[in-house]
């Protein structure tokens, strides 16, 4: 009875990081068909998107394998297990995340540069960059705890992505959604992600009163 309590709070937890993982890699495969895919193939919608797509992509080549890279490492990184087994790899793994973050965001910039989306863009680059390198910076002084919560910070700017790409299907938020609604609707999506993240991280002390 005693060791199953004990086990209560572990097993909880380790079922919602397993229910997040799902969740978040079930969006990614939604947003992967439905943005990606119907890009390559031409769906009439993303016509005129497509062509700036592709006079974009000698940014976008170097974006998209930064940005695949940061978001495919997030599993790997948060895994207690495989980081437990194999610290080394975690680490090099760590830098690579960094890396592919600055080359994320200063491409990203130059993608939404002399854009009406520019602000919005520096905004999500601003945050993706500050989150990262106090992850990277407490990981260095050995602050585990606040390293992890970084980390958490860092990918949630990671995942807005996809988590901005999920209503594209949709004709009314694709076709009237302005210039300057997409630029408060990035900044939105990146102070949402973060503002989640942080409401997760203190869900224990925000549910239960001190004795
Ligand atoms: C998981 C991380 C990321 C990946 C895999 C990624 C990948 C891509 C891809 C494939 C495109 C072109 C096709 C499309 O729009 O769907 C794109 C466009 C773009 N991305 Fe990223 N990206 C990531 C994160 C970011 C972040 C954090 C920023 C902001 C700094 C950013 C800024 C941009 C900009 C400005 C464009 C140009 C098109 C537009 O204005 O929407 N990306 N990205």
């Amino acid at each position: 009875m005693a060791s199953s309590t004990l086990l209560a709070p572990s097993t909880g937890r380790s079922r919602f990081k397993t229910a997040l993982w799902i969740s978040l890699g079930l969006t990614v495969l939604f947003v992967f068909i439905t943005s990606e895919v119907l890009l390559v193939t031409d769906y009439p919608m993303y016509h005129a998107y497509r062509l700036q797509v592709i006079a974009d992509r000698n940014l976008l080549i170097p974006h998209t394998l930064a940005g695949t890279i940061a978001l495919l490492a997030g599993p790997l990184q948060f895994s207690s297990r495989f980081r437990q087994r194999h610290l080394q790899f975690h680490r090099v793994l760590g830098r690579i995340y960094v890396i592919c973050v600055f080359a994320g965001s200063f491409t990203g910039i130059a993608l939404a540069s002399g854009r009406p989306g520019l602000p919005g863009t520096s905004m999500q680059a601003a945050a993706w960059i500050v989150c990262t390198t106090a992850a990277f910076i407490t990981a260095r002084n050995r602050q585990i705890v606040q390293h992890r919560q970084w980390m958490a910070r860092s990918y949630a700017v990671t995942f807005t992505f996809d988590s901005s790409r999920v209503l594209n299907l949709w004709p009314r938020y694709w076709s009237h959604l302005g210039d300057s609604p997409s630029a408060v609707g990035v900044i939105a999506f990146t102070l949402a992600s973060l503002l989640l993240v942080d409401l997760g991280l203190n869900w224990r002390e925000l549910t239960t009163r001190r004795a």
